[in-house]
């Protein structure tokens, strides 16, 4: 191609510069796989004025601006709901993004929240954050005893949090009891649904609003993307958090997607996986003198057992032990670091196992821990069970106490 003007009508491009901005391309029709497209686009072209005019504020998903839809992003969105059971699906740039989203688009000053003590901690945060600085007021409740839910609920009161399994310390809600009242009293529930990766617990068939996802985890499968979603049944509902969403300038790169998008048709043998694994490793701590309790969902030990039982049909990976009190803090960090299979890292949902010790007093408000009653109680670590082979995460397990947690 030489910087000269060609033959072709006055119409086409003539320069290199124009043709290298606006190539005219003959690519065949008929390509197919089972990898979705990948659109990326900031601006979308219209064909014409009217149809930009059109696009009005958006409230359809007619394509309008790269920020808000994109036939990726709309793929991922459907293909969520359909696994989740929801009709409408918003994706945010994190789980933590997601959280957020439910908070401003619902709250504003002199409304009330509540929250569970064992919340995931920055969306506890979150709700200090908007108390200190928002003049919204933040309420704690025990997941374990929600009996006096309708008495906790005043008529500012907006928004009711679930999240079970808790972050950390594994509780598993009566959910159907906090929906009741809240319901009763016409107030919005939402449920941080992660740990199931919207698989083993149907939060719409509950009569729940809103779950929230961390795509991050299971859904992406794969460690290396961050991404959350919000999703609803409700028309109305949808509308308000997608009005809030755009109003943030919310959005998730088509590329994003595309990695979420490539870990949903392997979810639920993944999670089935990381099931039967958990529950394996999970067993066989429960019969260590080193371990004090096991809490994971599927076992007798952990509070809400019932309660799972009634609500689930299945558990995924992440679960943890508590350690008997006679084990110090630095022995237990000395048994985490021992581990030579497990990682040391936060955020679960991939293949690899992983391990971190926690601290859970200075984690919930005062008082709250550990349960009324419980024995031997001493410091806690969260397992996370990937994808190997559980027989050699055992024999890591068992190393690392006998090395550092001496004979029992
Ligand atoms: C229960 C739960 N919810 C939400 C999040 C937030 O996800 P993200 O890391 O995508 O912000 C996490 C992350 O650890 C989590 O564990």
């Amino acid at each position: 191609m030489s910087d000269s003007p060609s033959d072709k009508p006055a119409s086409r491009p003539h320069y290199l510069q124009t043709v290298a901005v606006q190539p005219e391309l003959d690519i065949a029709s008929g390509f197919a796989s089972f990898s979705p497209a990948t659109h990326r686009g900031s601006t979308v072209v219209f064909r014409n004025l009217a149809e930009l005019r059109a696009q009005g504020d958006g409230t359809t998903t007619y394509w309008r601006y790269g920020l808000h839809a994109t036939p990726t992003s709309e793929a991922l969105c459907q293909h969520l709901a359909l696994i989740e059971g929801a009709r409408h699906t918003l994706l945010l740039p994190s789980g933590l993004a997601a959280i957020s989203l439910v908070y401003f688009a619902l709250l504003k000053s002199g409304d009330d929240v509540l929250v569970p003590h064992n919340v995931y901690g920055p969306n506890r945060d979150h709700g200090e954050w908007l108390a200190r600085d928002y003049g919204v007021s933040v309420r704690y409740y025990d997941p374990m005893d929600v009996a006096g839910m309708a008495a906790m609920i005043r008529p500012e009161t907006r928004l009711i949090w679930m999240e079970s399994p808790g972050s950390v310390t594994m509780e598993v809600a009566d959910t159907d009891a906090i929906v009741a009242a809240a319901q009763a009293r016409g107030v919005l529930t939402a449920i941080d649904n992660t740990w199931s990766g919207g698989v083993y617990f149907r939060p719409f068939d509950k009569g729940i609003d809103i779950s929230v996802q961390a795509l991050t985890k299971y859904q992406s499968g794969g460690s290396d993307v961050l991404m959350g979603a919000v999703m609803t049944r409700d028309d109305a509902l949808h509308d308000r958090l997608r009005r809030t969403r755009m109003l943030m300038g919310w959005g998730v790169s088509a590329d994003d997607c595309h990695l979420v998008l490539r870990g949903l048709p392997s979810l639920p043998v993944r999670l089935a996986a990381h099931d039967r694994g958990a529950r394996e490793v999970a067993e066989w701590l429960h019969q260590r003198p080193e371990v004090a309790r096991v809490l994971h969902p599927a076992l007798p030990d952990c509070p809400g057992h019932a309660n799972w039982r009634r609500d689930f049909t299945g558990a995924t990976g992440l679960f943890a032990i508590i350690l008997r009190a006679r084990y110090s803090r630095r022995q237990v960090d000395a048994f985490v670091e021992a581990l030579q299979l497990f990682a040391i890292g936060w955020s679960w949902g991939g293949a690899h196992s992983l391990a971190v010790p926690y601290h859970v007093q200075g984690m919930r408000p005062a008082g709250t821990w550990p349960p009324a009653g419980w024995q031997d109680t001493g410091e806690l670590v969260r397992l996370y069970i990937g994808l190997e082979d559980t027989r050699d995460l055992i024999a890591d397990l068992r190393q690392a106490m006998e090395a550092k947690l001496g004979a029992a």
